[in-house]
């Protein structure tokens, strides 16, 4: 039987996971099973400033530089996440009473450094993360407070200046058309009337409880292509719900995720990244915000690292 990783490659599809730098060293059955399975990755934390920056002016890059490196070695694809956001900051930043020009000097040079340094190795790059509140206003943040909307506009240009990588906007629950996707709709409209460097918008796809219809996914896909833009599916899990019977629940799961890439497909969109490899570690065994709306177990791999139904489903619509 071919891999996963085989029929994507196969029909021009990427298909990525996300990785943290300590499994990918301790864990053989992790790195044997991205090796095997994925053309595309992601680090799950260690390009964000927090980890980077133990001070302000220092960086670390063992981790992503570990990370990104497997990638290449295994001619993967390899998207960047994230150059600005308003969570994982710096412990640091706390304390640090800046001016707003010493905060956007702080932001370019950061830029600059990070995007500059994978200028080779990274294609893709998340610049902005979820920059738009629930409610679909600008989310008030320290780069909001500082620049206010501009700072999109200067985190794509300096983002340019360095990497030829492909720039993207990315955001959750902005998956599907409704209010959250309309408010970035307007905003990267606006963002590409002022000539601003984005290539693309990555959909989260987190979908921890809701599952919103897949036919609205795809329309919400395809409004983002006319506007000239690429649609990446960036951060995908699919939690079990109360919904589901308990005994059909990996099916449930399975169905979805066989959905979601007969959407990419249908809408040309040709990039899916799972958050995560196997569910031992998922970020959702330990985040556990709604624990009313869903179990975790979220991925295409189970604990130890076998397929599940979702992968199976996967193999059979790429
Ligand atoms: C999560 C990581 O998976 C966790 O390990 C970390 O503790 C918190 O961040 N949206 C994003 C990701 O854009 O960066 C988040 O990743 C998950 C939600």
């Amino acid at each position: 039987d071919s891999s996963l990783k085989e029929v994507a490659t196969d029909r021009g599809f990427r298909i990525g996971a996300t990785l943290n730098a300590q499994s990918l060293r301790n864990d053989p059955s992790y790195w044997k099973t991205v090796r095997n399975e994925f053309n595309a990755i992601t680090p799950e934390n260690a390009l964000k400033m927090g980890p980077l920056r133990p001070a302000r002016n220092t960086y670390d890059f063992t981790d992503a530089d570990a990370i990104v490196d497997f990638g290449r070695a295994n001619d993967m694809y390899v998207r960047g996440h994230t150059l600005v956001w308003h969570n994982q900051l710096p412990n640091w930043f706390q304390a640090w009473e800046y001016t707003d020009e010493q905060l956007e000097t702080f932001l370019r040079d950061h830029i600059h450094t990070v995007a500059g340094r994978y200028r080779a190795t990274v294609d893709a790059w998340d610049v902005v993360n979820e920059a738009v509140a629930d409610d679909g206003t600008l989310r008030e943040t320290v780069w909001a407070d500082a620049m206010g909307e501009k700072y999109l506009d200067r985190a794509f240009r300096w983002a340019s200046e360095v990497t030829d990588a492909t720039l993207y906007y990315n955001d959750y629950g902005a998956d599907a058309v409704n209010e959250k996707s309309d408010s970035i709709y307007t905003l990267l409209s606006n963002l590409l009337e002022r000539d601003v460097p984005i290539d693309g918008i990555g959909l989260q796809c987190h979908f921890l409880g809701d599952r919103p219809a897949p036919e609205s996914i795809a329309e919400n896909i395809r409004r983002f292509q006319e506007l000239g833009l690429d649609v990446q599916i960036t951060e995908m899990d699919v939690a079990f719900t109360a919904g589901d019977a308990p005994d059909d629940r990996c099916q449930e799961q399975a169905a979805y995720y066989r959905a979601i890439a007969e959407a990419c497909l249908e809408t040309g969109c040709d990039t899916l990244v799972q958050w995560g490899v196997n569910d031992a570690n998922s970020w959702l065994r330990q985040f556990k915000d709604f624990p009313e709306r869903y179990t975790d177990d979220p991925l295409l791999f189970d604990d130890n690292c076998d397929p599940k139904p979702a992968y199976h489903a996967l193999t059979d619509t790429l």
